[in-house]
C-alpha cells in the first residue's frame, strides 16, 4: 500500500526522502512524488508515474528540489487510476496540468488510507468553491483541512482536528501549511505511521526502514493524534487540541536489516535469514528451560481457561492458522476453527465462552486483520495477536502480544515472519497443552527440544538449493501446478502454493489431496506439474496413491519428503528431501524447498521478485 515519508531538519529534504521511499517501494506502487520547500517560498511538488527512479531522475536525485523540509509518497492507486494527475503529493489549491511545479496553495499533502465518505464530503467542498483536478480522496481530505483552516480561521492541528471528526475511513497522513515553514503537521487512524527524531532533524514514514539509517528513536502516534513536527521535535495531539505525551521508543532492528547484504533479493535473503529468526523468536520465550509467554501478559490461569481457539488472518498469516490448528488439536485436545480476517468480520461469529480469538498478522497493520481483532474484542473475548512489527496498530490493540524476531521483512513474498509465527504457534500449542495437562514432563521436554532442533533442521534444508534451481529453470514455462497434501502436509501446500503464483504468476493451486477426484484432477494434462508433500508418515501412502492417479493422466510428479521416505522415489519423478523433525513441525523445514522453487521460478522468468505486480507488502484497506 501507500508509503509515506516527511523529513525536517538541517539536510537537503528531497534525497532523504527519495532514499525513505525507495526503502518502502516493498510496499507496492504505481507512481511517487515529492513536495519540497526551501525556507519561507512555495513548496514545489514534482510527480512520476511508474518506478521510483523515473522521480530520482526528474529531479536529479533529489538535487533540482532545493530545501529542509518536505513530504514524499509512493501511491498504489485506489480511487482514481495511476496518473501523474493522480499521484501525490497533492494540494489544496488547482494543480498545474502536469501536478508538478511551484504550488500556490496553503495546504500540501500525502496520504496512505481510504477515506469512505470522500463523495459527499468532495460534493460539500464544490459547493464552496472548491475544484478537483484528480479522482483521488486525498485532494479531498486535503482541501477539507484547507477548507476548515481558512473558515475558522484555526490553526494547522485545529484543522486537521475538524478533518478528523468529519471523515470516515483509514488515513495517515502528513502535511505542510504555507504559512508555517519548516514544520510538517501529521495525523493518523488506522494507517501506519512512525516519527523518528535526532538531533536537529525529524523523520516520519509509514515504517522503520525508511528512516532506520538516521535515527532508531522513534514515537508510535496513536489513532485519533495529530503531531506538529519541526527539526528535532515532535509534538503530539488529541482530538481536543490538547498536548499529549506519547512515549519514546527505541528500535532495536539494525540498519544493516533492511538492506540486501550482497544478495541478489531480498526475497532470498529473507529465505536464508529464517533460522535465525526461528532461533530469535524461540529465544524470546523459552526461558530457563521453559517456554515462557508471561510477556505477552497471559496468565496461566487465561491458558487454562481456554476452552478453544479461533485463529484469524490473512494470506500467509493464515496459513500459519491452518497449520497450528493441526498442530494445537492434536497436542491439546482444544477446538480450532481459522478464519479469514475478511470473511470473520463481516460474519456473526458464534465464538462459545472461554474462546481465545489469535490474530497473526507480520504487519500488524492488516485492514481485515485490524477489524477483526475488533469484532472478537467488541464481543468480550480475549484477543492475543502474534506481531512482527512492534508497536503496529493491531499489536497495541490486542489484549495480549507475542511478538515475532524476525526483523524487517522487505519482500513482499514472507517468508522469515511466516516461519517466525509458525514457531510462536507451535510454542503456544505445546504450553497451552502443558497448562491443560495433557503433557507429562518427559513430552513437554520432548516438543521443547523439538522445537529448539527446528534452526538447525532448516539450515539443513537450506543446503539443497541448487537441485531446486536446477528443477525450476526446467518448469518455468508452467501453466498450472498443482500442490497437493493430507492432513498437516495440505497447509504446507497452501503456502507453497501462493509463494509459487505471488512471485511467478503461474496459476497454481493447493488441494487437499482426497478432494482431486472430485473435480480438480479433470485440469491433469500431459505435463501438468503435481508437488505432492509428504512429510506426514500415516498419510504418505495415500497422497502418493493420489499422486499417482495424476501421473497415469499425464503429470510430471515432485514429491517432496523427509529423508528415508525413499519409497516416493518409485511414484515422483523428482523427489526432494528435507531433514526429518517431530510430525507436528514439519511445516518449518518442508516449506523452505518450496519458497526456493517459487524463488527461482520468478528468477528464471526475470520477474520483479521482490515486488510483484498488483500486490503489496502491508495491505492496509479493505
Ligand atoms: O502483514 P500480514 O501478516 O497481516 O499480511 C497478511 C498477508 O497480506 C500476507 O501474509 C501475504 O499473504 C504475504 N505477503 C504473501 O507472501
Amino acid at each position: 500500500m501507500c508509503g509515506i515519508v516527511g523529513y525536517t531538519g538541517k539536510q537537503p529534504a528531497a534525497p532523504i526522502l527519495l532514499e525513505g521511499l525507495s526503502k518502502l517501494e516493498y510496499r507496492g506502487y504505481d507512481s511517487a512524488g515529492l513536495a519540497v520547500r526551501s525556507g519561507d517560498a512555495l513548496a514545489e511538488v514534482v510527480k512520476a508515474t511508474g518506478k521510483l527512479k523515473n522521480l530520482i531522475e526528474m529531479t536529479d536525485g533529489g538535487k533540482t528540489l532545493p530545501g529542509l523540509c518536505g513530504i514524499g509518497h509512493t501511491r498504489w492507486a485506489t480511487h482514481g487510476e495511476p496518473s501523474r494527475a493522480n499521484a501525490h503529493p497533492h494540494v489544496s489549491g488547482n494543480a498545474t496540468g502536469s501536478g508538478s511545479g511551484p504550488v500556490e496553495s496553503d495546504v500540501v499533502g500525502v496520504h496512505n488510507g481510504i477515506i469512505e465518505n470522500y463523495e459527499e464530503l468532495r460534493q460539500k467542498l464544490l459547493h464552496n468553491g472548491y475544484r478537483f483536478y484528480s479522482g483521488t480522496d486525498t485532494e479531498v481530505v486535503i482541501k477539507l483541512v484547507d477548507y476548515y483552516y481558512k473558515k475558522y480561521k484555526i490553526g494547522p492541528i485545529d484543522a486537521i482536528n475538524r478533518m478528523m471528526v468529519r471523515v470516515r475511513g483509514s488515513y495517515a497522513l502528513a502535511l505542510m501549511f504555507k504559512d508555517y515553514p519548516g514544520e510538517l503537521y501529521c495525523a493518523r487512524k488506522d494507517s501506519p505511521l512512525i516519527i523518528g527524531v535526532a538531533d536537529g532533524e525529524t523523520f516520519l514514514a509509514s515504517d522503520v526502514p525508511a528512516i532506520l539509517k538516521y535515527t532508531r528513536e522513534v514515537y508510535y502516534i496513536d489513532n485519533l493524534q495529530s503531531a506538529r513536527l519541526c527539526p528535532g521535535e515532535a509534538h503530539f495531539f488529541d482530538l481536543n487540541g490538547d498536548e499529549v505525551a506519547v512515549p519514546l521508543t527505541t528500535i532495536t532492528w539494525n540498519a544493516e536489516a533492511a538492506e540486501k547484504g550482497g544478495y541478489e533479493h531480498f526475497m532470498i535473503k529473507e529465505i536464508h535469514e529464517q533460522p535465525r529468526a526461528v532461533k530469535d523468536t524461540l529465544n524470546s520465550i523459552i526461558k530457563d528451560g521453559r517456554i515462557d509467554l508471561s510477556a505477552s501478559g497471559m496468565t496461566t490461569d487465561l491458558l487454562q481457561s481456554v476452552k478453544n481457539l479461533c485463529i484469524v488472518a490473512c494470506g500467509s498469516a493464515w496459513h500459519v492458522g491452518m497449520a497450528a490448528q493441526y498442530v494445537i488439536e492434536d497436542l491439546c485436545g482444544l477446538p480450532v476453527r481459522v478464519e479469514l480476517a475478511s470473511e470473520f468480520r463481516y460474519r456473526k461469529p458464534v465464538l462459545g465462552e472461554n474462546s481465545l480469538v489469535v490474530v497473526i498478522s507480520q504487519s500488524g497493520e492488516t485492514a481485515d486483520s485490524l477489524a477483526a481483532l475488533r469484532e472478537a474484542k467488541s464481543a468480550g473475548i480475549p484477543t492475543l495477536a502474534v506481531i512482527n512489527v512492534v508497536g503496529s496498530t493491531i499489536a497495541r490493540e490486542a489484549d495480549h502480544v507475542l511478538y515475532t524476531l524476525a526483523g524487517p521483512e522487505i519482500a513482499v513474498a514472507t517468508t522469515k515472519a511466516y516461519s517466525a509465527q509458525l514457531v510462536m504457534l507451535y510454542a503456544l500449542a505445546v504450553e497451552l497443552a502443558e497448562t491443560h495437562g495433557k503433557l507429562d514432563e518427559e513430552s513437554y521436554r520432548f516438543y521443547q527440544d523439538a522445537l529448539l532442533k527446528l534452526p538447525e533442521q532448516m539450515e539443513r534444508a537450506l543446503e539443497n538449493k541448487e537441485r531446486i534451481q536446477w528443477f525450476a529453470a526446467k518448469h518455468a514455462n508452467a501453466r498450472d501446478i498443482f500442490f497437493i497434501g493430507r492432513g498437516l502436509d495440505y497447509a504446507i501446500c497452501l503456502e507453497g502454493s501462493l509463494k509459487m503464483k505471488e512471485i511467478s504468476y503461474i496459476h497454481s493451486e493447493a488441494y487437499a489431496a482426497g478432494e482431486l477426484k472430485h473435480g480438480t484432477i479433470s485440469l491433469i494434462e500431459n505435463g501438468t506439474l503435481v508437488i505432492g508433500v509428504l512429510t506426514q508418515k500415516a498419510l504418505i501412502e495415500k497422497t502418493v496413491s493420489n499422486m499417482a492417479e495424476c501421473k497415469a493422466r499425464g503429470a510430471y510428479l515432485m514429491g517432496l519428503t523427509g529423508y528415508g521416505n525413499y519409497n516416493v522415489e518409485e511414484t515422483a519423478n523428482f523427489t526432494v528431501y528435507v531433514p526429518n523433525t517431530d510430525p507436528h513441525f514439519y511445516g518449518s523445514v518442508a516449506i523452505i524447498p518450496l519458497q526456493l522453487l517459487a524463488y527461482y521460478t520468478s528468477v528464471s522468468k526475470g520477474l520483479d521478485v521482490d515486488k510483484p505486480r498488483n500486490l503489496a507488502k502491508s495491505v492496509t484497506v479493505e
